[in-house]
This record gives structure tokens, sequence and C-alpha cells, in this order.
């Protein structure tokens, strides 16, 4: 099978290939929008690509023609999103649709933003009612999604983490890194959710695709959380100061984008249906102080 990975440079992206590797008949295409690829060495082909661009997009699917295709790539500055709607509704909901509209099946990778936040943690069936800008064209691509293909898949997820070249720093890494040098953080008690490594969600959609499962699942961590526990775990596990973790509140932060407060996504659904669970947070932290140990 090959399977096209748009956003192979991104966090989830890079996770998908590291996960892809050696799986039996799959060949992996890459599409990002750096001129070269990040992990050159698990694509058979890459093909710098600004998914903005319609014609250079189809021209690029016609010409690999593959077999499925994963969606990694979006705008994941939710303030960005909300103070430029229009690129936010380009790249995360109108590039969709157009892949979507080739009829090749597809995975979209989308976010617990489609919910308010006022009774989660959620399954599938919950309903839905976005308070951003981002979480709206995420809800919208769901549908395009699902229109396109019967074979199609919506994977939400949330909080994600971990290892990829030139990843954007992570919740954890500013955690760690700002007690690591005495410094203290501001950190909310009002958000909540599941932190989720990168990897393991990649390896849950694998399964899903080899399952031929379609649809909509949520793929979480199984911890769930305020982002103050999370913070306070990182102390705990490196061997940090926890007195450095200062409490805030979400409306002291006066973001662009509206956050879904008592968020979080129940992944009961993907356990049923392939057996996979994410792990929790300290198994996620065990997992990364090994990956960079080796
Ligand atoms: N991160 C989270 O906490 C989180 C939570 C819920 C859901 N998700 C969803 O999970 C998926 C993966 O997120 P992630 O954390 O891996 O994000 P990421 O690291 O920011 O990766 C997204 C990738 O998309 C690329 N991209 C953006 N605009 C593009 C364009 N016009 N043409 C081609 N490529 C473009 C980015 O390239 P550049 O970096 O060069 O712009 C980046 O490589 C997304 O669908 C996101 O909405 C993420």
């Amino acid at each position: 099978m090959k399977v096209l990975i748009t956003g192979c440079n991104g966090l989830l992206g890079q996770n998908l290939l590291r996960t892809g590797t050696g799986r039996k008949d799959l060949e992996m295409v890459g599409l990002g929008i750096e001129p070269e690829s990040a992990l050159p060495e698990f694509l058979s082909q890459y093909h710098p690509v600004d998914l903005g661009n319609r014609e250079a997009l189809i021209e690029a699917i016609q010409k690999i023609a593959p077999d499925f295709i994963i969606n990694a790539a979006a705008i994941t500055d939710v303030d960005g999103c909300e103070r430029n709607p229009e690129l936010n509704d380009r790249i995360n909901r109108d590039v969709v649709g157009w892949m979507a509209a080739t009829g090749i099946p597809l995975v979209q990778v989308s976010t617990d933003y489609v919910f308010d936040g006022v009774s989660g943690p959620y399954s599938e069936n919950d309903p839905v009612h976005p308070l951003s800008h981002y979480g709206r064209a995420k809800l919208e691509s769901e549908a395009l999604t699902l229109q396109g293909s019967p074979h199609s898949l919506v994977v939400r997820t949330l909080l994600l983490w971990g290892l990829g070249k030139g990843a954007k720093k992570s919740f954890t890494d500013f955690v760690q890194e700002s007690l690591a040098a005495e410094k203290s953080v501001r950190i909310v008690t009002d958000q909540w959710g599941n932190p989720t490594l990168a990897y393991d969600l990649a390896l849950a959609i694998w399964a899903l695709m080899e399952n031929k499962r379609s649809g909509i699942y949520h793929a979480a961590g199984e911890d769930w959380m305020s982002r103050f526990d999370w913070a306070v775990a990182v102390a705990a596990f490196y061997g940090f100061n926890a007195s450095l973790i200062q409490t805030a509140v979400t409306a002291d932060l006066k973001q662009d984008a509206e956050r879904p407060l008592k968020s979080g996504l129940r992944s009961d659904k993907l356990l049923r249906d392939t057996g996979i669970k994410l792990r929790g947070l300290q198994a996620q932290l065990e997992w990364l102080r090994d990956e960079r140990a080796r």
C-alpha cells in the first residue's frame, strides 16, 4: 500500500514515519512545505508542496497516486488561527476538502477543540461545539473527510508532545528547561485534558488503518489531568523543585482563542476496535528519557 503523508516534517508526521517503517507492504511518500524532508531515510519520495496551492497539491496527488492519504499537516497555532481566519480556513479546512474530493481514503487528524470544554472528557458521539476559528475549521474538515470516501477516518487527539527533529518545544520541555534553570513558571489549573505522546498516536493511526476502521475515533493518552498537574508530574519525574510552579487561570493569559477548559478525550472505542491503549504520562516520560539516552 502506498501512503501519502502530508505534514511529514511536523511532530506527528515524523512519528508516523518512525512507526510506519518496516511495516509489511507499506510504502511511504512524504509531502511538506520545506524544500527537504526531515527524515528522508523513511520515504520512497518527498514532494515539497504548499498545500494551500490547490493546483500543485492535486498535481502531486495525481503523480503519486496513493492508496491512502494521512493528513498530518495543519496550522496548529490556535491564537494565530484566530488572528488570521482566512489562512486557518484554507489550510485547516479547504485543503482537507480538496484531498477528500479526490475520493482517495483519507485519515484526517482532528482535535478536542471541536468541543466546548464544559463537560469533558468526551466520547466520539458527544455533541460538538467549537469555541474558536481553529476548532470550527477542524470540525468542518471532519465532515469533508467523511464525505470523500466510506473508508476515511477522523482521529481526534489533544495535547500532543514528543520527539521530532526541529519540532516546536513541547510543554514538557518548557517546564523541564525552566525548572532546570531554577526559573519559576505559571501554569493554568483550569485546563484539563490528556497528555498524548505523538509516537503513541502514530501507532494508533497505523493500527486503525490496518484494522480497516473508518469514521471517527478518539486517540488520547490514558491520564486526564490539569496542565498544572502535568507540570508537577514533570518536576517529580526529573527531581526538580515543584514550588517553582505557580498557579494561574486561563482568563489571566488573555489569549486570542478561547480554550475548551474541562476538555479531554475518552479512547474506549479505539481500545475496543484495535486493542490499543495510549500510555499515561509517567510511561510517556520514561519513554522519552530512554529514547534520548539511546
Ligand atoms: N499539537 C497538538 O497539541 C495537537 C492537538 C490536537 C490535534 N492536533 C492535530 O494533529 C495534527 C498534527 O499536529 P502536529 O502537532 O504534528 O503539528 P506540527 O508539528 O505543527 O506539524 C504540522 C505540519 O504541517 C505543515 N504545514 C503547515 N502548513 C502547511 C502548508 N501550507 N503546506 C504544507 N505543509 C504545511 C507544517 O509545516 P511548518 O511547520 O513548516 O509550517 C508542519 O510540518 C494536526 O492536524 C493538528 O491539528 C495537534
